[in-house]
């Protein structure tokens, strides 16, 4: 049985509603404190057991490459200032057993297109997508409760969260049969369908297991709203041929490529880092922020 060992990171993004952050640079080189988001996923992967990371970039993503190459001119800086300890953290961003493959989406056709990108690279196995601006905080990383799950299942798996009825339009939205609590099959699958409309509040987050077939049904995939290629219609066609499971993971995700999750995952990590976590603390209160979700 074939294990998950890619993992796909679409980052072509366009990121218009973080503008003007993201004219000139990527909105997954957004910082959560201090560690940029594509590295919180890329870490993910990581604990997960993947050990090969498919970025698909597009234009002015150059700074991701860099991020995850080695800086000759840093390091060198660091070690002649002694700076061990900020020479370890640059160092370690990616270990060493770690590959990096840049794939370049040349319009951003939509996130099934950004996906397909990445058939070459994927080939005939089972893949991990992870979009890096869906920062999930878990005890267990949630891919690797996703990973644990495919090798029970050997499907597709959608990460899937409880959603407000209100927000369904932002979402994909599955219908399901209920399998496990926490597990279920999936009947159906629609994208950003209206509250009244939905036929359910399972919105699908940014996270996937996906079989190779699913590059079979993005070819034959219609552009839709604006279009996109969109990857829940690729999902919506898989059902036909296979079995597709919804896990309701462990776990607290924030939407960062959201001015509002962008900023409460700021303040969660921020009360949680080891370095700054009891000052900034401290100056919640004192400003009296009582700060509880
Ligand atoms: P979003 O729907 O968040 O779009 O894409 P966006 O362009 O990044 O941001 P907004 O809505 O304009 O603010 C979901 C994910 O799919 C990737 C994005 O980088 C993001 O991680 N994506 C989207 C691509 O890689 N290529 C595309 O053509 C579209």
């Amino acid at each position: 049985m074939q294990k998950v060992r890619k993992a796909v990171f679409p980052v072509a993004g366009m990121g218009t509603r973080f503008l003007p952050a993201t004219k000139a640079s990527p909105k997954e080189m957004m910082s959560i404190v201090d560690k940029p988001l594509i590295q919180y996923a890329v870490e993910e992967a990581v604990r997960a057991g993947i050990t090969e990371m498919i970025f698909i970039t597009g234009r002015n993503k150059r700074s991701i490459e860099d991020h995850f190459d080695k800086a000759y001119e840093l390091e060198t800086e660091l070690e002649m200032r002694n700076k061990q300890k900020m020479l370890d953290i640059v160092r370690s961003i990616i270990p060493k057993n770690i590959t990096c493959v840049y794939i370049r989406q040349p319009e951003a056709l939509g996130l099934g297109h950004a996906v397909l990108c990445a058939q070459p690279v994927v080939g005939n196995e089972p893949f991990a997508v992870i979009l890096a601006d869906d920062l999930c905080d878990a005890n267990k990383p949630v891919m690797q409760q996703m990973v644990e799950e495919f090798d029970r299942c050997h499907c597709s798996i959608l990460g899937v969260q409880n959603v407000k009825r209100e927000e369904t339009s932002s979402y994909g939205i599955v219908a399901v049969d209920e399998e496990k609590p926490d597990v279920h099959r999936v009947r159906s699958i629609v994208e950003k369908p209206k509250p009244e409309e939905s036929p359910s509040t399972l919105g699908v987050v940014g996270r996937y297991i996906l079989t190779p077939r699913i590059f079979d049904m993005l070819l034959n995939v219609q552009p839709g709203a604006g279009g996109e290629i969109q990857l829940t219609d690729g999902i919506a066609a898989l059902l036909k041929y296979e079995a597709v499971f919804a896990q309701e993971f462990e776990g607290v995700r924030y939407d960062c490529g959201s001015k509002l999750g962008y900023l409460k995952a700021t303040i969660e990590y921020g009360l949680k880092h080891p370095e700054v976590g009891p000052e900034f603390s401290a100056f919640l209160k004192e400003h009296h922020c009582d700060w509880s979700n």
